[in-house]
């Protein structure tokens, strides 16, 4: 458990801020389509991105690891007589169901209790329909997930979710799959794989919301990346600045993807003080967020859900703080992430004093006073630092803590620049 003691302003620049999650994760996968060695700084060293670079090993692939730079070689998947184990992570094991569909043998994943009990069908069925071999509890539903590679078919897939992890596994598919592909999403979710494949050769082509893949002629040219600092992660920082009077804070070298900082862009809606500055661009810009506090009025969500899907426990707080009615509306895909965010966002929110109204996708919350109370995070990384932040406002205690070194290590080095914390 950790008590959180209510902060004073503070004035602060972090460059630490965890590596993107989702760059870490498929810098590693990718890895193995490169026919040379891949050069990859920065990589996200916690549960889930070491667990898919320990599956990219027992798949065959060579890793150096100095502690600064993990190189990744490869000469193709090979099967492997381990479990490939997912840990807790969704992106690795969809991302891993399409990059396996093709590959020569059979293979299992698997994950923790929690992602054992998320959806799967989202990948495996449309995986299915171009010849590959899966299979899976509940119909094909739960993992475990097992893995026959086989020849895929071209397609020309249109998907009714905007989830990076089903376009990601389908353009990994459509890579090794017998002519060119196609995949639509309903809204443009999160384009790393997109932007980091073209940047290894891929010929793939976005146009709106119609991705074109041609299959690979032969292996792509390694990567050679610094992964960026998390949005998603420094968001609760910003989180943190938004909610603490005449504060601010410079978050240093994050993906300014825009398709990964709309959370930003709605705490700047609420009328914090937010500028971004773009200072690299590889793959994707990159640069730093300045957020500056002001009082926060309340927003309407609805749009571009994907965009901010995994800040808006966050930005929860940052709407009990504000003034009026918020209201997040299309978001259902809360309910299937690493636990049913719409219902633990509403039970921990009412639990610390705010009135919270839920609908089967979202909630409307009314600013308020919020009042310190013991919550439970359900082993979600995302809630249990969301009310962490919620305790800078109003002294908190959280439990269930260990699920936070699944995405971001050194959080409580960082908390504790801004507030006392115990840990226990
Ligand atoms: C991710 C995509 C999102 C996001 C997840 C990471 C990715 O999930 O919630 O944390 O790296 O592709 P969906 O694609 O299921 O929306």
């Amino acid at each position: 458990m950790v008590e959180v003691t209510p902060a004073e302003k503070f004035s602060l620049i972090i460059s630490e801020i965890a590596p993107d999650k989702s760059i870490s994760h498929r810098s590693a996968m990718f890895s193995m389509l490169a026919n040379g060695t891949s050069e990859i700084s920065n990589f996200l060293r916690a549960e889930d991105t070491m667990n898919s670079l320990e599956i990219v090993k027992n798949l065959g692939a060579k890793i150096q690891d100095d502690g600064t730079i993990i190189k990744i070689s490869s000469d193709g998947i090979k099967e492997s007589s381990e479990i490939l184990d997912c840990g807790n992570s969704g992106t690795g094991m969809r991302l891993f169901c399409g990059l396996l569909s093709s590959a020569n043998g059979h293979f299992i994943l698997t994950g923790d209790e929690y992602l054992r009990r998320r959806p799967m069908k989202r990948v495996t069925t449309p995986l299915k329909d171009i010849g590959a071999k899966l299979d899976a509890r509940k119909d094909g539903d739960l993992a475990p997930i097992s893995i026959r590679g086989a020849s895929l078919e071209a397609f020309d897939y249109e998907s009714k979710i905007a989830s990076a992890q089903v376009k990601s596994a389908m353009i990994l598919a459509a890579l090794r799959a017998d002519g060119v592909c196609t995949y639509t999403e309903p809204e443009l979710s999160r384009d790393h794989t997109e932007r980091m494949l073209k940047g290894m050769g891929a010929e793939i082509e976005v146009d709106g919301l119609k991705t074109t893949i041609k299959p690979m002629k032969e292996l792509l040219s390694p990567l050679t990346i610094r992964v960026p600092a998390d949005p998603s992660s420094a968001f609760f920082f910003g989180v943190a600045c938004a909610i603490t009077p005449d504060s601010d804070i410079l978050l240093e070298g994050i993906t300014l993807n825009p398709t990964r900082i709309e959370a930003f862009k709605a705490l700047e809606r609420m009328g914090a003080d937010i500028n971004y500055e773009i200072t690299d661009n590889k793959y994707e810009p990159i640069g730093n967020i300045h957020v500056k506090y002001a009082p926060l009025k309340a927003i309407t969500i609805e749009n571009n859900i994907s965009w901010l899907i995994d800040e808006l426990p966050a930005l929860s707080i940052a709407m009990a703080c504000a003034t009026g009615e918020s209201i997040v509306k299309n978001a259902e895909e809360l309910r299937v992430k690493e636990s049913d965010r719409i219902s633990t966002v509403v039970d921990a929110l009412r639990a610390s004093n705010i009135e919270v109204h839920e609908y089967k996708d979202g909630y409307r919350i009314i600013g308020g006073e919020l009042i310190g109370a013991t919550v439970d995070s359900h082993g979600d990384h995302r809630i249990a630092m969301s009310f962490i932040i919620a305790g800078l406002r109003c002294g908190m205690k959280v439990t269930d803590l260990d699920c936070i070194n699944t995405s971001f290590p050194n959080f409580f080095e960082l908390i504790q620049k801004i507030t006392k914390i115990k840990l226990n």
